[in-house]
């Protein structure tokens, strides 16, 4: 199937499939031991029903909008992926420049090929970092410093991912970065020529973030091993608190699925939080993050912006994701199979069929701006709505105090429009979810 052929993401991850090598693929198409979190992702986005309104002026639409205070074309941004450059050579390259063209964010992965060096010098707008804390915080500091020196934007703190939990696809297929090689990887790479192809004519084949800046890491071949042996299982707030004061920039907190955590979070003045689970990653038996999104907007959606990610394979599911309240997302394997499937041009008909998603759900719901989404588009609004944002009943309208010579001789046009305004003014109360308390980082 070529490029053009493509009709959604599915379309996009069959293509991955037979492009990828088959470790590769595995680790980005699986979840934790059961994978139950990683399904439920996708399930419960499903599970959502929307209210199709119609007879409504749905011409000049807009799905703009703001993340922490930066203009993004559609609501997302590329989220941190690990060995995103062995999906396709150079892999973090093709994705962050079709990210920079399509104007949405990309957050490079503190497990990276790429390093942030070789990103900036590829981009010419600033990206985001996600940062993983290691035990060495001599370390941290030091990839804090060298994403400032790049000129990153924003700090992505992932807290969910302490320990890595177990994804049996990748203890089976011995996942390293570059592959070993064994006879079963050999002959799986004989059928992925323009991937090996690609990779002999790179030199970004290991952590470009990690090997040669932290003494004595030139073999991470059991990532497994080597992660559980480097991350910091002593993460905690206090030490938020710390890369907070260290990075003394837009912070991003990722990996909150839990309502106490969200205030935690609020209270510590990061500038948003993702509600996320890794993808279904980390926590196997997790609840699935859209169905976590409105008891945490209900609990600190006047506080902090909320992001969510996990699940979003089309433009619906983010459409569905700001109904509920989230101000933006993140996609993760969205964007992994289009740059698997085609390298930077796969990336960009990632982010196109999104966006072509978004903008159709968002008509056929009957709305023009992706900012004016809210409960109001939902068939079955989340109680936490009903309690907050059911707007007042309307008092009747007074009669007019000196009754007119000629009451009868309403304008039909007049009334009609009057009623389109109320119509919409309604509309635009349901919508008003919980915003963010503070403006200061709007642009
Ligand atoms: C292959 C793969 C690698 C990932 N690596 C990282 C990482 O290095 N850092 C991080 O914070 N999250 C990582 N994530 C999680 C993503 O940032 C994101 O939370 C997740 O992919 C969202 O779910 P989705 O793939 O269903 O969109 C990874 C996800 C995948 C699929």
């Amino acid at each position: 199937m070529t490029l053009d052929k493509v009709t959604d993401i599915y379309d996009l991850q069959k293509i991955a499939r037979r492009r990828v090598p088959r470790m590769f693929y595995d680790y980005a198409d699986s979840g934790a031991w059961t994978e139950s979190t990683y399904r439920d992702n996708t399930d419960a986005f499903e599970k959502i029903k929307l209210r199709q309104r119609v007879a409504r002026n749905i011409d000049n639409r807009s799905v703009s909008t703001t993340m922490i205070g930066h203009d993004v074309s559609i609501p997302t941004a590329l989220a941190p992926v690990g060995m995103t450059g062995m999906q396709h050579p150079d892999g973090e390259i093709h994705a962050a420049r079709a990210a920079e063209k399509f104007g949405v964010p990309f957050t490079l992965s503190t497990m990276s090929i790429c390093s942030i060096e070789e990103v900036a010098k590829a981009t010419s707008k600033p990206f985001w970092f996600q940062l993983y804390v290691m035990r060495d915080r001599g370390f941290a500091a030091d990839l804090i410093g060298r994403a400032k020196a790049a000129g990153c934007s924003a700090l992505v703190l992932t807290l969910d991912l302490q320990i890595l939990a177990q994804r049996h696809k990748d203890v089976k297929n011995g996942l390293s970065a570059p592959p070993k090689p064994t006879i079963a990887n050999l002959i799986n790479l004989a059928f992925k020529p323009a991937w090996c192809l690609g990779m002999l004519q790179t030199q970004n084949r290991s952590f470009g973030n990690i090997v040669g800046h932290v003494k004595g890491v030139e073999d991470m071949s059991s990532l497994g091993d080597w992660t559980n042996s480097q991350f910091d299982p002593t993460l905690d707030w206090e030490s938020v608190e710390w890369i907070k004061k260290h990075w003394d920039g837009k912070l991003i907190l990722k990996g909150v699925n839990d309502v106490e955590d969200a205030k935690i979070a609020a209270k510590l003045g990061a500038d948003a939080i993702i509600v996320s689970n890794h993808g279904g990653r980390q926590l196997d038996g997790a609840a699935a993050t859209i169905d976590m999104l409105p008891p945490i907007v209900d609990a600190v959606g006047d506080q902090i912006e909320i992001h969510l990610d996990s699940g979003i394979r089309s433009g619906q599911d983010i459409f569905k994701a700001i109904a509920l309240g989230a101000k933006s997302t993140f996609i993760g394997r969205a964007f992994v199979y289009g740059l698997g499937a085609a390298g930077e041009a796969g990336v960009t008909k990632a982010l196109q069929l999104l966006k072509k998603e978004l903008d159709l759900t968002m008509a056929l719901a009957g709305e023009t701006d992706i900012n004016e989404v809210g409960y109001q588009n939902l068939l079955t609004p989340p109680a936490t709505a009903r309690k907050v944002f059911v707007p007042k009943a309307k008092p009747e309208a007074k009669a007019p105090a000196k009754p007119r010579a000629k009451p009868a001789a309403a304008k039909p046009a007049a009334a009609k429009s009057k009623t389109a305004a109320a119509a919409k003014t309604t509309a635009k109360r349901t919508t008003a979810r919980r915003k963010p308390a503070s403006k200061k980082t709007e642009s």
